[in-house]
Formats: C-alpha cells, structure tokens, sequence
C-alpha cells in the first residue's frame, strides 16, 4: 500500500478553517462544512477534501476508511506545552486549592523550581519515557502536532538534557513535535538575586549551544513582575531573534506589566496566557500579526478569570488556544475541557474554538502552510469524530470523542 495514501468515505460533516495564514477576527467563524463528504490523502498530503459526488477514483492501493456517517475535523494542534519535566507537584496543586496564591508559592522556591530540581535528577531515559506517556495520551485526545518547552533545567547540561528528549520523542514521531526553548523560565536559586547575570549567562552560553545543536525551533520567556521585567526579557527576545528563533512570551499571566505590548513590538509568533494584557496591547498585537494564543486550563486549575478571548478576536486577533501542559499552574492535556470552557465560560463559538485549536495553533508555530486544514497540499492530519456534527466538541462536555486519529495520511490511533 503506497505510504500516506487513504481515503476517507462516508464523512456525515466535514469541518475545517481553511487557509495558509492564521483565521483572525470575524474570519475564525467561518468554517468550510460539507455533508456527505470524503478526503483522500497521497504520500501523506491531502489531494481531495470534499463532496462525495466529485471525489476522485482512488488508487487500488489505497487505505480505506467509513467514517459510518461521523464528523472529520483536522488534528489538534497543541501550541503551548511544557510536557518534559521531572517529578510532580501535587502536594503544591492540594495548597494551591486550600487557597495558597500560585506567585506565593513560587517567591518561596516551590513553583517552577521545584520540577526544575527534579529535573535536573533525572536522566534522559526518564525524561523521554514519562514524555512518550504524555504524547501518547495527546495523540488520543485528537492532538497531532504539539509544541513542547525547555525551561526544567535552567543550567546549561539540564536545558539541553529536555530538549534531547524532545529530539528522540520527534524521531520517535508519536505526533509531531516542535521545540521550544525556554531558558528564560525563572531565575535558579544558584542565581537567586542576581536575575540579570542569569540573563546574561542564557544568550552568551546556553543561547549559542541550542543554536548550534538545532534542537529548538523557538525561544519563549516567562515575562512577568518578580520573574523576568519587560528589559531583560527585551534583551533576550533580541538576542533569540538575532540568532533566528522564532519568539513566544509568556505575557500579562498574573500582573499586567505591558509583555502583550512588547510582543507586538518584537513581532513574536505569539503571546500566551494574556489573562491581563490591556486593550491597547491586544490592538497592538493584531495589527502586528502576533497569535493570541489563551490557556483555559491554567486560568481554570488556577482559579483565575478566563483571558478575554472575546474582545481578542472582536479586536482582529488570531485567537489560538491550547493546554499549557505543565507540572504546577496546569496538569492538563484536556482538549475536550478547552471547548468545554471555550463555549460555556469564554464566549467563543465552537467554530472559533476549532479554529484556534487547528489553523491558529498551527500559525502559532509557524505551521499554518502546512497543517491546520483540511485542504489539497497539507498534511493529512484528521480526525474522525464520534459524533454527528461539530457541535458535540462542546455540547457532549468534557468527552474525548476522537474515534482515529489519520496522521500524515496513516491511521496512528483508533479507539
Ligand atoms: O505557563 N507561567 C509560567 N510557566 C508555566 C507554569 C510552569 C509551572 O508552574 O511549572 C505556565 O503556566
Ligand atoms: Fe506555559
């Protein structure tokens, strides 16, 4: 059977953005939806997504799929998750539920640098095999292209150590990965009070061995009060442009300090969290094309009100959303919950939510000319959908409803 190439018969609803560029504003609503449709796939890349009646004559060496009357959505894009660590935070997450504020937590040493003592301890067996655990429950949830974060380490052996892992998970090709490196996560103890020397010591020795090893696609940075300030994440964001990563922030999570707006002035690919970023920082970001990308699931295990996704689109943004997977703020993979909360809590559509979790994720890592969509030339990343239309993504709430997952045009998981 030639590799990559299946057909998809009997589709009841196919749903998808389309485009090679982010969806933004009114434009994320507008899906192309087709009853009774069929997508076939060669070499991997989609050739025909449409009504069963102008399909093409398919190879007799074809995979052969019945969709028996369900839904075929693209395959999630997962943009925003710290999925390689070490250890757990449970004991932090029971405290945190008692009432005990995240930022408290983190100016007392647990928080962030906790796991990243207990990655430092781990090896890179370790780090790779409780990271395969993680992807593969992500491929199931529909997830078929994910970011993942550096940023457990902070010290130059441990930041290369997870982006290792991330390499032999990528061959490993469970769902495809992209690498973000995050050194600028939060100031080791061994640097405690000297945050701008830790900055320094990040873009002149880490910064230059990530770049040379090619084991990172992006460079992300923890901008925040207490954590990194608008000049040194500046300097960093700078020095990883310079260097020819694509950038992402951590912005206006938990004080509004202005990281929205200095997004908007480095043109990073995206801004995420933005649980606080101001009006005028949000216009900033849409008129320079920067993804919003919000992360129900923290604001919800942090107990914090939802970003407001709403006037993001309605300002002109591309919205994306993802899971922010991580040991502390969000031990979360749940795509199904991110509609769920979408729909009921952040007043988006279930075709915004769609949106932002295929095409807008994928234009968050660069991606949306190539994934996102279910259009002839991209990948054939979908999903089959145990439910008769869209809707049920949040209606049937906090449901996994994947039913197989097709990833580059090969069955990769059926439940
Ligand atoms: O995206 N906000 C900073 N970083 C992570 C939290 C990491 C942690 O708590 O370990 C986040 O929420
Ligand atoms: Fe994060």
């Amino acid at each position: 059977m030639g590799k990559g190439t299946i057909v998809i018969r009997n589709i009841g609803e196919l749903a998808t953005p389309v485009g090679a560029v982010a969806s933004r504003g009114s434009a994320m609503k507008e899906l192309r939806v087709v009853q009774d449709a069929v997508v076939a796939a060669r070499g991997g890349r989609i050739i025909y997504a449409g009504p069963a009646a102008g399909a093409p004559r398919t190879d007799h060496d074809c995979e052969a799929v019945d969709a028996r009357g369900r839904t075929v959505v693209p395959g999630f894009v997962d943009s925003h998750t710290h999925f390689v660590f070490g250890g757990f935070r449970d004991d932090e997450f029971a405290w945190r539920a008692s009432g005990v504020p995240y930022m408290e937590i983190h100016e007392r040493g647990g928080g962030i640098g906790r796991s990243v003592g207990a990655t430092r301890k781990a090896s890179l067996e370790k780090l790779v095999d409780t990271g395969r655990e993680r992807l593969k429950r992500a491929l199931s949830l529909g997830v078929t292209t994910m970011e993942g974060k550096s940023g457990y380490g902070l010290d130059l052996d441990t930041e290369l150590r997870q982006l290792e892992a991330m390499r032999i998970l990528g061959d490993e090709d469970i769902v495809r990965l992209v690498p973000t490196f995050m050194g600028l996560h939060a100031t080791p103890k061994e640097y405690a009070g000297r945050t701008r020397e830790y900055v320094d010591f990040v873009i002149g020795t880490v910064l230059p061995e990530v770049k040379r090893q090619g084991v990172a696609v992006f460079c992300d940075v923890f901008t925040e009060r207490n954590v990194f300030e608008l000049d040194d994440s500046r300097r960093y964001l700078e020095a990883c442009a310079r260097e020819g990563f694509g950038l992402k922030l951590h912005a206006d999570e938990i004080e509004r300090i202005g990281g929205a707006g200095l997004a908007a002035e480095m043109k990073a690919v995206s801004a995420d969290h933005l649980l606080k970023a101001s009006p005028g920082d949000i216009a900033r970001m849409a008129a320079a094309g920067v993804v919003a990308t919000c992360l129900p699931l923290t604001a919800f295990v942090l107990r914090e009100p939802y970003a407001d996704a709403r006037s993001m689109i309605d300002s002109g943004c591309a919205l994306a959303l993802a899971s922010d997977l991580n040991p502390g703020s969000c031990y979360s993979q749940s795509i199904p919950m991110i509609f769920a909360i979408g729909v009921l809590y952040m007043k988006l559509s279930v075709e915004e939510c769609l949106t932002a979790l295929t095409l807008n994720g994928a234009a968050a890592l660069g991606l949306a000319g190539d994934s996102g969509s279910l259009e002839p030339g991209k990948r054939a990343d979908l999903l089959i959908l145990d439910a008769p239309g869209r809707a049920h993504l949040a209606y049937h709430s906090g449901m996994n409803l994947v039913e197989t997952v097709v990833r580059n045009g090969t069955v990769a998981f059926r439940r």
